[in-house]
């Protein structure tokens, strides 16, 4: 029996998937690198087809990682897996993953096709991708609602043709968990060739079971899971790494298997991908929460103080909910600063870009006496923000608000280098500069989401803002941190409204189209 536990990270590709999730080049490559930290087994970078920024994603993560395997998506066509293989010429280990749907639904409504020739695609593009590694995963789109003789035959097929990981996505998350574990425990016993390769599974959290349908695979064989940080995803999402390590680590007394994931690092993680992505973590989130781990109840306080396992199945520590939280303050040199960037895998490009970092670190070790890891994100990634942000700039922002007056606000912006100044009255300090800022810009844009977390505790708190705004069927996420929290609005604000001004880059071919 085979007890390593493959964990395959798909939040660069699947995750940002989630509307408004897109990342930049350079926040991919930030995350790749936490991914590595953490011993993700593979990343998977992108779908290089998809976009030259795709592409150059997949370049760059692959260029950087050493210890994690590093791979590409491709669709079951060769221009598809010729990109991939491209896109990884850097990576010290590449891995293609090509997939092509299987269910009668998928088949016959959307390829169009019989499922003779579904099959002959796959094993064409398994082969074409064995040219370029020997790292193949081949997987059957929508296998939770495909036919098992079917399933059956495209694995054994795929596998004579090359592929060392067999994928089983329940691609609408509509299976149960145990319908879910039989399928997979059927394959693994019906397949002739099944030992010579991995079996993975893939689940949707479209029901909620993500989670429970991936660890009940692994109960019945399966051996890599492929889930996101956060259980960022498609939709309701991937299933949450953050979950299935836990779960596996906790009940060794159920799994033969384990994965060699460093547990600590999973708490930075998901604060990473939740302050680029903009997708703040719900409070009673499992692992990763800010309420995971706090006991309210008088019995439960009570119980922990005398026992900790009387209520405790996990140790906050062993998550990361205590590492790395070394305070700077504002006596803490340039040296400090520096080489706790560089413990937090935070690489400047030039000594110019390390001073205006240290710069900004100082002004807000002014306002703010203990400054944590997370407030270090924050401002690192707040100045990528701005950087990124070429067409629209908050200048000033002043905002009166007192009881039994109407708040108002002041704004100057500058569009594409020219100043614009303008007031506006609104139902509350934010919502004021928010309307001041659309009357400046009349970007005819929705508000669907504003979100307002603390970074760390304490009054003197930076707040992190998120907010979600939607253009003609285009949606963008915006955030901004600042320990004023209605400049931290603005900053969110304008940064979502640079993003959904900007024309359309990101193209990706929706698999209906494959
Ligand atoms: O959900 C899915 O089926 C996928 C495949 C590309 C693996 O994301
Ligand atoms: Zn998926």
């Amino acid at each position: 029996m085979n007890n390593k536990l493959i964990i395959f990270d798909t939040t660069l590709r699947d995750g940002e998937q989630s509307p408004g999730a897109s990342m930049t080049k350079e926040e991919k490559v930030r995350i790749a690198k936490m991914l590595e930290r953490l011993r993700v087994d593979v990343i998977e970078a992108g779908f290089p087809i998809a976009s030259p920024g795709d592409f150059e994603s997949v370049q760059a993560v692959a260029r950087v990682i050493q210890d994690s395997t590093v791979c590409a998506l491709a669709r079951a066509n060769p221009a598809d897996i010729d990109r991939a293989g491209e896109a990884l010429k850097g990576a010290r280990s590449a891995r293609i993953h090509t997939f092509i749907a299987t269910s009668p639904i998928h088949m016959q409504m959307k390829l169009r096709l019989e499922p003779e020739q579904v099959l002959e695609r796959a094993v064409a593009a398994v082969r074409q991708a064995r040219q370029w590694t020997d790292d193949v995963e081949f997987s059957a789109e929508d296998a939770g609602r495909s036919e098992l003789d079917f399933l059956c035959r495209i694995t054994e097929a795929a596998i004579a043709a090359g592929a060392t990981t067999i994928n089983i996505p329940d691609t609408v998350g509509y299976n149960l968990p145990e319908q879910f574990a039989t399928t997979v425990r059927q394959l693994l016993e019906r397949v002739p060739n099944a030992a010579k390769a991995v079996f993975s599974v893939h689940c949707h959290n479209d029901l909620g079971l993500a989670v429970a349908n991936s660890l009940a695979a692994v109960l019945n064989g399966a051996r890599q899971v492929e889930c996101t940080i956060n259980g960022l995803g498609e939709r309701a999402g991937n299933a949450a790494l953050e979950e299935i390590v836990m779960a596996v680590r906790t009940r060794q007394d159920l799994f033969d298997c384990d994965t060699t994931i460093d547990t600590i690092q999973i708490v930075p993680a998901s604060r990473l991908v939740a302050s680029i992505t903009g997708f703040p973590v719900q409070p009673n989130k499992a692992i990763v929460g800010a309420n995971a781990f706090a006991h309210e109840s008088g019995i439960h306080q009570d119980g922990v103080l005398k026992h900790r396992q009387t209520y405790e199945i996990m140790r906050a520590q062993d998550v990361g909910w205590t590492a790395n939280r070394l305070v700077l303050g504002k006596h803490s040199g340039r040296n400090a600063f520096r080489s706790r960037l560089e413990q937090l895998d935070i690489v400047l490009s030039s000594e110019e870009e390390l001073n205006s970092a240290f710069a900004r670190f100082k002004d807000l070790a002014d306002k703010k006496h203990e400054i944590y890891d997370e407030d270090i994100q924050a401002l690192i990634t707040d100045a990528n923000l701005e950087a990124v942000n070429e067409r629209i700039k908050l200048v000033y922002l002043r905002v009166c608000s007192e009881t039994g007056e109407t708040p108002h606000a002041t704004v100057t912006l500058t569009v594409d280098g020219e100043e614009r100044s303008g007031v506006a009255d609104g139902d509350g300090p934010v919502d004021a500069s928010y309307k001041a800022i659309e009357k400046l810009l009349r970007t005819d844009s929705q508000l669907l989401l504003y979100s307002v977390n603390s970074i760390t505790g304490g009054t003197d708190a930076q707040g992190e803002v998120t907010v979600r705004v939607e253009k003609e069927s285009r949606i963008a996420n915006g955030q901004g941190a600042d320990t004023d929290i209605v400049i931290a609005s603005a900053k969110a604000y304008v940064n979502a409204l640079n993003k959904i001004m900007q024309p359309l880059e990101r193209a990706h071919p929706q698999r209906s189209e494959v």
